[in-house]
């Protein structure tokens, strides 16, 4: 088909309501195609929750399915199990001991498969090695690594003792770092020498050296050597993850851990300018990330399940590590970057390895849309039968290309709504039941209940409002690390009792959820969420700058890209040099991911009469539309000039 023509489907695919359905093949074979199970959910969610539940292996059975006292919910009262047992060991003895459990490539090209055997011998060992230095129930170890399958493994051998994981994100920076472990007094980090990016090393270890200057509670370091990267070791502190393998016996006992005990931490950016420790605990987190796995990608014992999610984010840690796992899968994981060394990795992967099921992001997608067809062209992707996308609302032009030329319109596409404080997928269409509409996301899963509400929580029947969550779900957030009233104050206060998710959707007459982005001052940066308030604080924290703002404009491939406001303080001068240095301040304290991608220099920032920036402005001026050439915004007689126009335009309605 030529370029011209392909165009003109597109745009006919893309006219307002249009609607897919599924193949008939596909539907010939889902294992989720009775739209009842709908409806029998709703009549009894518990019943329906536990029935899911009932597919874990217990320790001791729960008295009762839930006890939920706004906004305290507790799943699965009294009952003991452990993640770890869920993911492993049950598999083994039940016939998977060969089956591979990570299918892994690095950056460079090397490979390795762990068997389930394989990963339970490795995490035995390592949950022996964690133990024998004294870290056990209850205490928190921050994990910051790059992706290979050690990752995993720590994981697991952490949730094994009953040790509490933080996963920081390997491209966050050492002060990011040292601001979770410290939140969260953990007690060991586990790291590497290094990993591959884009050809280069990130010197992981190096990084931790510096967070850890300011971390006193760290007792213990673990690194694994992913190469032989220079580094620095403290005695008796610093232990090499191999030798400290061959000193563990070779097996622990897991340890029982009550349904409502801490599985992991995992911080997120909110509205303030500091992270919160997202809580979510056992039973109910474990339940949820297994039943939507099996459901949404309608799971098989046959499939190989590629989620590209970096482990950092909560998607990796549903949807690489616990979901499948806890079903039993073939999991593929990658190291490195989708262009290295060329733009056609994902797909060499998906071929290689015979990848059925890939969930990827909206960024990612829109990227490789750019870069072309050819890439993906190249490669044999007729193994791969089911799509998905999640963390950021995707453009019906991007979801129509995936569809097409990654799917070759064959695959159905689940487009997955939900948030790090939902633990696991909640708004999407089942694709063996539904039809697919490029741009919505589906309607909420079996056993959750949505709504679209006004500022007072009243109903909205047409038109845009606040997406609420009108009933607990098993793997809902159980809390906010050590700041119990910023739980309830964030997330419970809007309407009590119900969960307020901070973003804005709508909903057609079939009840499908489309997503309009967040009503908060949180950004979605390439499928990454990031609070301006963090990234002001960290550039009012250099000596130069006296106020900041940031917005997000819109990015055609990122979603947003932060727009920095910076006024300087008295006698210091705006330049090209002092834009970089800032941005790269802004990498140092944060991590790359919040560098923004430009600094307009402002002599004022627009504020309402009660002192609140106006965001909207500044937006419009990131994006050219009130301001052609921003350079004049230093001087500030321009920005109370656009200020006033703009209450002008606002009082006349
Ligand atoms: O705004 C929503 C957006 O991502 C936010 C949650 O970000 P995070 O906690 O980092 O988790 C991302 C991965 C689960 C939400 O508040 N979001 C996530 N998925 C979608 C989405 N927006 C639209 N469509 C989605 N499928």
């Amino acid at each position: 088909m030529s370029e011209t023509s392909h165009r003109g489907e597109i745009a006919e695919l893309l006219t307002e309501g249009r609607v897919l359905k599924p193949s008939a093949d596909f539907r010939a074979q889902a294992q989720y195609a009775d739209p009842e199970i709908y409806a029998r959910a709703a009549a009894d969610p518990e019943g329906y929750w536990a029935d899911w539940a009932r597919q874990l292996h217990w320790f001791e059975p729960w008295s009762e399915v839930l006890e939920w006292e706004p906004p305290y919910a507790k799943w699965f009262v009294g009952g003991t199990l452990n993640a770890c047992y869920n993911c492993v060991d049950r598999h083994v003895f039940n016939g998977l001991r060969n089956k591979a459990a990570i299918v892994w490539e690095g950056e460079p090209g090397d490979r390795r498969t762990l068997t389930y055997w394989d990963l339970y011998r490795e995490v035995n060992r390592f949950a022996n090695a964690l133990k024998a230095r004294g870290i056990g129930k209850g205490d928190r170890v921050a994990i910051y690594m790059p992706m290979i399958p050690e990752l995993v493994i720590a994981m697991l051998a952490c949730a094994r003792i009953g040790a509490v994981h933080s996963v920081v994100f390997g491209g966050f920076s050492a002060e990011a770092l040292a601001d979770r472990i410290n939140d969260a007094q953990a007690t060991a980090l586990i790291t590497a020498d290094g990993g591959y990016r884009r050809g280069t090393i990130i010197p992981l270890k190096h990084d931790a050296d510096y967070a850890l200057r300011t971390t006193p509670t760290i007792r213990h370091v673990f690194m694994v050597q992913r190469g032989s990267f220079p580094l620095r070791v403290v005695e008796g502190r610093d232990h090499w993850w191999h030798r400290a393998m061959q000193d563990a016996e070779p097996y622990c006992e897991p340890e029982p851990m009550d349904s409502e005990d801490m599985l992991y931490t995992l911080y997120t950016s909110g509205t303030t300018g500091k992270p919160k420790g997202i809580i979510h605990t056992t039973g109910g987190y474990l339940t949820g990330c297994l039943a939507t796995t099996k459901m949404v990608f309608d799971l098989r014992p046959t499939d190989v399940f590629w989620c590209t999610a970096d482990i950092g984010w909560v998607t990796g840690h549903s949807y690489v590590v616990y979901g499948p796992l806890a079903a039993g899968a073939t999991i593929v994981m990658y190291e490195g970057a989708p262009d290295w060394p060329d733009r056609d990795r994902f797909w060499q992967i998906v071929e290689d390895f015979g990848v059925t099921i890939f969930y990827t992001a909206p960024t990612a997608i829109r990227a490789f849309m750019k870069w072309g067809k050819q890439f993906p062209q190249q490669h044999d992707l007729s193994s791969l039968r089911l799509l998905g996308t999640v963390g950021e609302p995707i453009n019906p032009e991007a979801w129509m290309w995936y569809y097409e030329t990654i799917g070759g319109g064959r695959c159905p596409v689940v487009d997955t709504w939900w948030q790090t404080e939902t633990g696991h997928l909640l708004i999407t269409t089942l694709p063996g039941i539904h039809d697919m509409k490029p741009g919505s996301a589906g309607v909420p899963i079996p056993g959750v209940e949505a709504a679209i509400l006004t500022e007072d929580g009243q109903p909205i029947g047409k038109g845009g409002g606040y997406l609420a969550l009108t009933r607990p779900w098993p793997g809902m957030l159980r809390g906010i690390y050590g700041d119990p009233e910023r739980f309830v104050q964030q997330y419970w206060s809007k309407w009590p009792g119900l969960y307020f998710t901070s973003d804005g959707a709508k909903r057609d007459q079939d009840g499908y959820y489309t997503l309009l982005g967040r009503v908060d001052d949180v950004l979605n940066v390439a499928g990454h969420r990031i609070g301006t308030m963090e990234v002001e604080s960290a550039l009012v924290d250099h000596q130069s700058v006296a106020e900041a703002a940031c917005v997000g404009a819109h990015d055609e491939i990122k979603g947003a890209a932060i727009v920095a406001f910076v006024t300087l303080k008295a006698g210091t001068l705006p330049s090209l040099d002092l834009e970089g240095e800032l941005r790269e301040h802004v990498a140092r304290k944060i991590g790359a991911i919040a560098r923004p991608q430009r600094v307009i220099f402002s002599g004022d920032l627009p504020k309402t009469r009660s002192g609140k920036i106006m965001r909207r402005l500044l937006r419009d001026i990131a994006e050219g539309r009130v301001l052609g050439d921003t350079t004049t915004l230093a001087d500030a007689s321009v920005v109370d000039s656009l200020k006033r126009q703009y209450e002008e335009r606002e009082e006349a309605g």
